[in-house]
């Protein structure tokens, strides 16, 4: 689901914030068995999400879809709620432009995990990632909407240039993320995950919504340090990039 004002700023939501009665006592109850755990304000976290969240109906792959979206607010995390991108990313798919059967897939950033569910459908297999604090709703939309697929989606905890040895024994054929490019920040660590866990025939596929054309550009210059840009084009409202890596004569 997608605001129309969702080019301002980052376009997040942002919901009135409430506490209900029941999250109340669950917060008094913790507090009288004493200092809350990790796990219980986790815990405590997930179940206010889920009070602010929907199941979004959309169909791919010739499926009903539902993935659980949460409105989240500016200084939460950015991986609750399907985004241009990767909306447009899944119409690309769905147009059938790339042939995934059994193809091996690495998703970076999945949040709500859309983009690698149709994926999966597609008969790709696949394996979804993203930080450790939104993988409880991408695994449950996961696992909500990929019953029967060829080969199980697998969901990981990836944070861009991190623990990379984990995945570096396997061979993808596609990298692939959706708005992910546009925490400069982040850039360096994106582009190295990527180097690090792609091979010659890996097909890197970028899509990203154009809010900062300059940040962008910065983006595929430090990317096209190790990477050829081998396809570009406007989809939809989105750009698609693909990139190879630049062999070593
Ligand atoms: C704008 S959202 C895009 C989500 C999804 N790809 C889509 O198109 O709907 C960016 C995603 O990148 C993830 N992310 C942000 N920083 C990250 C990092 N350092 N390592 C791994 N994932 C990160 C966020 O959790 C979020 O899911």
């Amino acid at each position: 689901m997608l605001s129309d004002d969702l080019g301002d700023k980052l376009g997040i939501w942002k919901p009135e914030l409430t506490t209900t009665k029941a999250e109340e006592s669950t917060l008094e109850t913790t507090k009288a068995a004493g200092k809350p755990t990790a796990d219980d304000k986790n815990a405590t976290k997930q179940r206010k999400m889920r009070d602010r969240s929907e199941l979004v109906p959309y169909t791919f792959a010739g499926r009903s879809l539902r993935i659980r979206e949460i409105q989240v607010s500016m200084e939460e995390e950015v991986g609750y709620k399907v985004w241009h991108a990767g909306e447009a990313f899944c119409e690309y798919l769905d147009g059938g432009n790339l042939d995934l059967v059994d193809k091996t897939i690495l998703e970076l950033g999945a949040g709500t995990g859309i983009v690698g569910i149709v994926a999966s459908l597609m008969g790709a297999d696949v394996t979804l990632t993203d930080l450790r604090e939104v993988l409880w709703n991408l695994e449950e939309n996961v696992r909500r909407n990929t019953e029967g697929c060829r080969h199980t989606p697998k969901v990981q905890e990836l944070t861009w240039g991190k623990g990379l040895d984990r995945f570096s024994d396997k061979s993808y054929d596609f990298i692939i993320g959706t708005d992910i490019i546009y925490f400069e920040e982040l850039h360096r660590d994106l582009i190295f995950t990527i180097k690090q866990l792609s091979r010659p025939h890996t097909r890197v596929l970028l899509c990203h919504y154009p809010r900062w054309p300059s940040r962008d550009k910065r983006f595929l210059e430090l990317l096209q340090k190790d990477f050829d840009i081998v396809n570009q084009c406007k989809f939809l409202t989105a750009r698609l990039f693909e990139a190879k890596r630049i062999s070593k004569r």
